[in-house]
């Protein structure tokens, strides 16, 4: 891991999408700096721009105008290629729609990315501690289709964590999870944050998910019009 204090800084981003005539001006000027350890939630209702300002900041879409910088390293000055491989190699991404490949199983999914880079070495015990973290060591042999929600989410946390990323950006990963599974899922990132110091970015349209987070901005039409910090015990929000 990475001792600078900021990992993520993003400047002056925003992103227009051209579609047809019509411009959608997804982000706008958007500036922000994520502290290392710091577990941030984006809230604000559909269209509101948080998928777009996650994809950029993970480097998975090109941004109109600013930059984002990860660890130190302007990302959109690199190659598509060289992006893809540095994300690969330091960001940890989990989706809404857990992204499970359906022919291979837990354990295999969450290997996914180290047989994809040949580049990245993988311990056998880090498997196991992994798949005993997220308490799915028993159904590690089960493909996605006969695990529960819950289960298979923890599987794709899995293959996030399995590079050991000191960042971990997650769009809506409980917009398909029930309320307990939802829960458990918020609890396991507070936890990654608390006890690994990992540095969290999380979207999410629901209040009780983002209320998870040391701090809550909320997006409308692209921007920021709302900051919150919220205190140590992670409930009660300070004005
Ligand atoms: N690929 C795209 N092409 C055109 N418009 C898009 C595209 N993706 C998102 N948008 C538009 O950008 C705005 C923000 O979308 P999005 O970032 O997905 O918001 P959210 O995740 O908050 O629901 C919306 O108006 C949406 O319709
Ligand atoms: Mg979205």
């Amino acid at each position: 891991m990475n001792n600078l204090e900021f990992p993520v800084e993003i400047s002056n981003l925003s992103k227009v999408y051209k579609s047809r005539n019509v411009n959608v001006n997804a982000v706008c000027d958007i500036s922000l700096r994520v502290k290392v350890g710091e577990f941030l939630t984006i809230m604000g209702t559909s269209g509101s721009g948080k998928s777009t300002l996650l994809h950029l900041i993970a480097g998975l879409t090109t941004p109109t105008v600013g930059n984002v910088k990860i660890n130190n390293n302007e990302i959109y000055n690199l190659s598509d290629s060289v992006r893809t491989r540095f994300r690969c190699r330091n960001i940890g991404v989990i989706f809404q729609s857990f992204n499970l490949i359906p022919t291979l199983t837990a354990s295999e999914n969450i290997l996914l990315p180290s047989l994809i880079d040949g580049g990245v070495k993988i311990a056998r015990e880090k498997l196991n501690d992994l798949l005993h973290t997220l308490e799915i060591y028993d159904r590690r042999h089960h493909r996605p289709d006969s695990l529960s929600g819950g289960e298979q989410q923890r599987v794709a946390i899995g293959r996030a964590l399995l590079i050991n990323p000191a960042i971990i950006l997650a769009d809506e990963p409980t917009g398909n999870l029930d309320s307990v599974n939802s829960e458990n899922i918020c609890k396991l990132l507070r936890e990654l944050c608390d006890k690994e110091n990992r540095t969290i970015v999380l979207v999410t349209h629901e209040k009780s998910v983002a209320d998870w987070g040391d701090r809550k901005i909320t997006l409308k039409d692209g921007r920021i019009v709302d900051e919150q910090i919220i205190n140590s015990n992670k409930k009660e929000i300070l004005a």
